[in-house]
């Protein structure tokens, strides 16, 4: 059911400072990937949904309804980039991810180092332009999917947690050929509180 008409959709405020991930996300490249590549996918959605037959939806729902194309890319990436730009706090605010998300990522992968290599090996494993995603099935399994352009779990019934953007435009400015040290370097500023309120409940 809808519960919401959208209008038009925003681009959503940094829930900090543009310099606060550095070391790890320099300002330039914040700036650029919020400001720049986030602001046109929500600009390009802008123009094409007037119109259409996803005028009103919600970016969830567009994700879900959308056939492959332009209105499915767009919206999968504002979708994407939302996810991206809440799950990270500044290092200096970093806290150990609670017991309820710690206990499942034991539970599924054995250990949390475990998980973040296997996350940092399926995000080196991506090829071309993509993302990485922690998601969760509705019987609250766990699972690490590779997708490419900007798809997301959520297509097809799962619920993203924790997204990795594998795209050049996310680390090739502070990092060049050695995206794996911007992949590792993630885990610093990663928000867990964020991540785990995503879990169904
Ligand atoms: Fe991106």
């Amino acid at each position: 059911m809808i519960t919401a008409k959208i209008a038009a959709y925003t681009l959503p405020v940094l829930p900090y400072p543009a310099d606060a991930l550095e070391p790890v996300i320099s300002e330039e490249t914040l700036t650029n990937h919020h400001g720049k590549h986030f602001a046109a996918y929500v600009n390009n959605l802008n123009k094409l949904i007037p119109g259409s037959e996803y005028e009103g939806l919600l970016v969830e729902e567009i994700v879900q309804q959308a056939a492959d194309g332009p209105i499915y890319n767009n919206a999968g990436q504002v979708m994407n980039h939302r996810l991206y730009f809440e799950q990270f706090v500044p290092v200096s605010q970093y806290k150990a991810p609670g017991r309820r998300l710690l206990n499942a990522i034991n539970y599924t992968f054995g250990s949390m180092e475990i998980f973040k290599k296997q996350m940092v090996d399926a995000a080196m494993n991506v090829f071309g332009s993509g993302w990485v995603w922690l998601a969760v099935d509705t019987e609250g399994r766990m699972q690490i999917v590779k997708e490419a352009g900007g798809g997301n779990p959520w297509r097809r019934g799962l619920t993203p947690l924790l997204g990795i953007d594998c795209w050049e435009h996310s680390w090739y400015l502070d990092y060049a050929f050695d995206k794996a040290a911007h992949y590792n370097g993630l885990w610093e500023v990663m928000n867990w509180e964020v991540v785990e309120n995503r879990l169904p409940l």
